[in-house]
């Protein structure tokens, strides 16, 4: 935490986005944000792809206020309000006399995603992630991490898992409801990840809208909390802490299609992924076959950009058969986060059968790992 004066401190952190391999999608109260199932994510590496968020707190300031991607945003919107009473109530009952002095002052927040959020890639995650994160540090409340994940879940339900690093699990039934860690992001070093964003032009249903239209109108839904997911959650478990990538890549691709279906089923029914989406499914699909042997998953989430998870020995061959077919610009730009090694995909292209209609579908390919949590970022932090 850096001090400018004694009278205003300021403090700048990074958290990374997660994406969900068992989806949550409904809750059963919508203002606490308690999801009506458990849910297990991978946060992402933020070599790329972060949230960077400065809080101020300062004697001078006369309300609390909030930039997000350089525009002044509603410093009274009740999810914000929501996150920022609870960490000053955290922070008032502390047993330090300058914690609880913090916690009576008013805050200036400044928030950036470094990647594009008009192309549909999940921000709320890391926004809200960030932001209690680097309250908890400028109010010295870091070592309680476990509470911080119930204050960033009043955010938004997806961000109390950005809080941890590595393979976690959101857990429905907790008190308070919170995410934990399954495992560490050494766990599994060679898994990787290609975040594909796909043209899209459409305006889709936010997810807050989107599930609690599923939760009031679809019968999958019930029957996936019912009889589907609390399995699921298990196996996905096991798969992670046994490095099963076939399992794991089943489950992942399993669990996004029972997700998209309730889309479906949901009245009006929702529509987040297009046939570019489709296109790379069947792709990965018949890039499965041709391999015999499960070697790539996909999953998506409320949009059209897919997430594709692979273990690195597949990751360069894959990558190039993907360019072949969604690429439009050169290689070493089609891909962003990491260099790959470009490969001869002639032959597997040829297998598959080459399709020159989706060429130019993605605009370009994020190259991740399983990274670590947030991170305080000032030079003294
Ligand atoms: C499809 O966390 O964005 O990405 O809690 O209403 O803010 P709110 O929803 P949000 O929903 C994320 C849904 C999802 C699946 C997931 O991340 O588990």
């Amino acid at each position: 935490m850096s001090a400018d004066s004694p009278r205003s401190q300021s403090c700048t952190c990074i958290a990374p986005i997660n994406i969900a391999v068992i989806k949550y999608w409904g809750k059963s109260d919508e203002d606490q944000i308690i999801p009506l199932n458990d849910s297990i994510s991978l946060t992402l590496d933020t070599d790329y792809m972060y949230t960077k968020t400065t809080a101020t707190i300062s004697t001078e300031l006369t309300k609390d206020s909030i930039i997000l991607n350089n525009e002044e945003a509603s410093g009274d919107g009740v999810r914000f309000q929501n996150c920022l009473s609870e960490i000053r109530k955290l922070a008032a009952s502390s047993k330090h006399a300058s914690t609880v002095e913090k916690s009576k002052l008013k805050v200036a927040i400044v928030s950036q995603n470094n990647f594009p959020t008009k192309a549909g890639l999940a921000s709320s995650a890391s926004g809200y992630a960030c932001l209690v994160f680097t309250l908890a540090q400028l109010f010295e409340l870091e070592s309680h991490k476990s509470e911080l994940s119930a204050l960033a879940r009043r955010g938004s339900g997806s961000a109390c898992r950005s809080l941890f690093g590595g393979f976690v699990q959101w857990f429905h039934e907790s008190q308070p409801c919170v995410a934990r860690p399954i495992a560490e992001a050494e766990h599994w070093p060679q898994l990787r990840c290609l975040v594909a964003v796909v043209s899209n032009t459409s305006k889709a249903v936010g997810s807050t809208e989107g599930m609690s239209r599923s939760v009031k109108t679809s019968k999958l839904l019930e029957y996936r909390i019912k009889h589907v997911v609390r399995d699921r959650v298990e196996e996905m478990k096991m798969a992670i802490l046994q490095k099963d990538f076939v399992k794991f890549a089943e489950l992942t691709m399993q669990d996004s299609n029972q997700f998209h279906a309730i889309c479906l089923d949901t009245y009006p029914p929702l529509f987040y992924m297009n046939s570019t989406s489709q296109a790379i499914i069947q792709l990965v699909h018949r890039y499965n076959e041709i391999r015999q042997n499960i070697k790539v998953a996909y999953t998506f989430d409320a949009g059209p950009n897919a997430v594709l998870f692979m273990e690195e020995a597949e990751l360069n061959r894959f990558a190039s058969v993907f360019h072949s077919f969604f690429g439009s610009i050169p290689h070493e730009s089609f891909f962003r986060g990491k260099v790959l090694d470009p490969v001869d995909s002639t032959k597997d292209v040829e297998a598959l059968g080459p399709d020159n209609a989706l060429k130019g579908q993605v605009q370009y390919t994020i190259v991740c790992h399983v990274g670590q949590g947030p991170k305080n970022i000032d030079p003294t932090g």
